[in-house]
């Protein structure tokens, strides 16, 4: 029959298993399997209770109480080292998920306007300190605004100049601004100054200077009392706000038919040997201003129509008109 000593030799034995079964486990796993071993209800400390009603009853409360405290430690041991490997785990992760906010972001390339629209806005620009509004008209226009209104008749050889893509028989892609002139003056009373930036096409092939796609900068000022040398006047202002001093502007004859007399403007840079034409204008043609309904006796005005391209070509020495449209990040990344 088992006694007290028993008991105690026991429980120092399984003890000391337990303790070096619950040093050696490393990982919740490993802790598990020694809890399950001695601490489950038929485990190895479950099973000396068993001897405890043979005992004398003398010794069954200090066998008891040995017993306990062994169950008790044991718990303790595991619960606290369960506790230390949740921790560990938790450290572990939190340290592999670790995140500066202090690091830099990634860098999003961040894009830019194109170069014609920054050139456009700079004249844009220009000529809205001068007192001129912004007007936009249809890209899809109709024959009346882009010819007869302009005084341009069916039949007048004009036309082939400007012929260009019919979306049906009496609507085509405007080849020029020149159209928005009439529809601003057909809805506003004078005096008018406005510019118009817009896109136009031409039935043009494309090679380094010609584009079927391109832009204008219409301008016009219809008010009492105007003459060629306000025209000239504004050009000059806005040659050098726009190029810088030193460059040269020539006006020479041309014809258009919507102004008389025409003109076209030359500029040369400084030191360089060619004039180069940057635009046709005029005074307004008499049978335009009658058309629209203004008093060509009272009032006259001057306009002209500016190639954007050729604008941006000037300024930031560019000698291909296709690169604007090519989308070559090369090209772009540099304005
Ligand atoms: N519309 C003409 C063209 O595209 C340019 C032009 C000439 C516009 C004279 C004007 C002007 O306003 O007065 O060739």
């Amino acid at each position: 029959m088992p006694g007290l000593d028993d008991v105690r030799e026991d429980v120092e034995r399984v003890r000391r298993e337990f303790d070096s079964a619950l040093s050696a486990a490393n990982d919740g796993p490993g802790i598990e399997s020694v809890r399950v071993e001695f601490l489950s209800r038929k485990g190895r400390i479950a099973q000396p209770f068993k001897v405890l009603g043979g005992l004398a009853p003398d010794d069954r409360g200090e066998a008891g109480r040995l017993l306990n405290e062994l169950k008790d430690r044991a718990e303790g041991d595991v619960g606290k080292r369960i506790a230390a490997s949740a921790a560990a785990t938790r450290n572990a992760r939190l340290e592999q998920e670790r995140l500066d906010v202090t690091m830099p972001g990634p860098a999003r390339p961040l894009g830019h306007l194109h170069p014609l629209t920054v050139v456009q806005r700079e004249i844009e620009a220009i000529f809205l300190r001068m007192g001129f509004d912004v007007a936009t008209g249809p890209e899809i226009e109709t024959e009346y605004y882009n010819f007869e209104a302009l005084n341009i008749p069916a039949d007048h050889p004009a036309r082939a100049d400007w012929d260009t893509f019919y979306v049906s028989d009496t609507t085509l892609l405007r080849p020029h601004t020149s159209p928005v002139q009439i529809r601003v003056m057909e809805s506003t009373p004078p005096p008018i100054r406005i510019i118009c930036p817009g896109r136009c096409y031409r039935r043009d092939a494309q090679d380094a200077t010609h584009s079927p796609v391109f832009h204008q900068i219409e301008l016009l000022w219809v008010e009492e009392g105007l003459s060629l040398a306000h025209l000239k006047y504004v050009l000059e202002l806005f040659t050098r706000e726009f190029f810088g001093p030193g460059y040269e502007m020539r006006f020479s004859g041309d014809f258009f038919p919507f102004t008389e007399p025409s003109v076209q403007v030359h500029i040369k840079a400084p030191g360089a040997e060619r004039w180069l034409e940057i635009m046709g204008a005029g005074m307004v043609d008499p049978a335009v201003l009658e058309g629209v309904g203004y008093d060509p006796e009272r009032l006259s005005g001057f306009a002209f129509g500016l190639g954007l391209e050729r604008m941006a070509m000037l300024k930031y020495g560019i000698d291909d008109i296709r690169a604007f449209l090519s989308n070559d990040l090369r090209f772009l990344r540099q304005f």
